[in-house]
């Protein structure tokens, strides 16, 4: 017999921000934190995983590549979670299940999207390589169950074992099993919020979030002041506004969030700067739209938020979209490096317009680089299953 699966998982954007571990070994984080997930017909990573008891150890393709799985590594956390689950969960209970457990597995992962893009494929990566391991092994768990385990190859990670609104729940227990992700909203709930990812750049460099996280823990007083008096406030109000589908609370607490995360980053020692002068002119560009927007209707039309780099993820409601892209056409040069583009629309053909009463004087501010891509996509949903045997 053969013994394998596939599946694809998404990538997901937060927008209360997971930042500091309590438990480095276990990731167990200092604060919940929740995201959208992002649908995965533009943005995933696709893991296939077969047991064979001929294989000599288990071996990790990424997009072809053999990488090591170090010992008492993270990858290697997760496999053996899988396993024992396996066992416990599967052979334990049923002596004609096949003892795949004792077999070694081999994964190969692949991203649709390039490395150029400027995302962190860890996240969907992880998610990709448990739910594929998971569904190989026929485990009878659910996706927060998964999320446990996910959790330990990748913080983030853990929120991509759902599509929709996720949460991920610190949890209090040194043992990690109550630090699990959970679904806020499924995307069927408020399907038309949808997410344009402006790529600044490409460039690996920086600080790691795994390192920058471990130094703001260690030096930042302000991120004990989040902690305990600002994301628990945060967390209750955005689930609140998600469910009510109240967009313009949920933009503010977005934004407020992302500015804090970048705020805890330069409270560190020696501070850790992620955005670039073209992070912070996207910053100005959505401040200017959005100062219109309320002017109009009294509501924010637009949310900015960014991670551990200087590319900008901008959710807004769907009818919004085309109108966005055509201000950051118009006004970050460099256009035609737009060519790249893919999602549901591209940029190609757009016309940069701006919106009424936009002060213009505010795009002066712009003149500092380019974006140099832009990826349209929309909430979506969890892993799914690609095929089997
Ligand atoms: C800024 O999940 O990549 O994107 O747990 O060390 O693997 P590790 O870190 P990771 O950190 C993500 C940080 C963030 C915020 C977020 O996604 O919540």
């Amino acid at each position: 017999a053969i013994y394998q699966a596939t599946t694809s998982a998404p990538v997901n954007i937060a927008c209360i921000k997971y930042w500091g571990k309590r438990d480095t070994k276990l990731i167990l984080p200092t604060n919940s934190s929740l995201s959208v997930t992002l649908d995965q017909d533009h943005l995933r990573s696709t893991t296939t995983s077969r047991a064979d008891p001929s294989f000599q150890k288990d071996t990790l393709w990424l997009n072809g590549k053999e990488e090591l799985i170090k010992d008492g590594g993270r990858m290697a956390t997760c496999i053996a979670e899988l396993k024992r689950l396996r066992k416990e969960l599967v052979e334990d209970k049923d002596p004609d299940a096949p003892k795949l457990s004792t077999f070694p597995v081999h994964i190969s992962s692949f991203n649709n999207f390039p490395t150029a893009a400027g995302l962190a494929s860890s996240a969907s990566g992880f998610a990709a390589l448990v739910s594929s391991i998971a569904t190989l092994y026929a485990l009878p768990c659910d996706a927060s169950a998964l999320s446990l385990i996910a959790r330990q190859g990748s913080g983030s990670a853990c929120r991509s074992l759902f599509g929709g609104y996720v949460a991920w729940e610190q949890g209090t227990s040194p043992t990690g099993e109550d630090s699990y992700a959970i679904q806020i909203a499924p995307q069927s709930h408020w399907p038309d919020i949808h997410a344009l990812i402006c790529v600044v750049s490409d460039d690996k460099k920086g600080t790691s979030s795994t390192s920058g996280m471990q130094r703001t823990v260690e030096t930042s007083p302000l991120l004990q002041h989040r902690i305990k008096h600002v994301v628990p406030q945060r967390m209750a109000d955005i689930s609140k506004a998600i469910l009510e589908r109240d967009f313009d609370t949920f933009a503010k607490i977005t934004m407020a969030d992302s500015n804090q995360f970048h705020a805890v980053a330069l409270d560190t020692e020696p501070p850790i700067f992620y955005m670039n002068d073209v992070s912070k002119a996207i910053i100005a560009l959505v401040v200017e739209y959005n100062r219109v927007a309320v002017l109009k209707t009294g509501k924010v039309k637009a949310a900015y938020t960014y991670d551990a780099g200087p590319n900008a993820v901008i959710y807004t409601p769907k009818e919004n979209v085309k109108e966005i892209v055509q201000m950051i056409v118009k006004y970050f040069p460099q256009r035609e490096a737009f060519k790249d583009v893919f999602g549901i629309f591209g940029t190609q053909g757009v016309q940069g317009a701006v919106v009424d009463g936009f002060n213009e004087a505010v795009a002066k501010s712009f003149d500092i680089g380019a974006v140099k891509g832009l990826i349209h996509t929309k909430v979506g949903d969890g892993p799914r299953v690609l095929g089997e045997e």
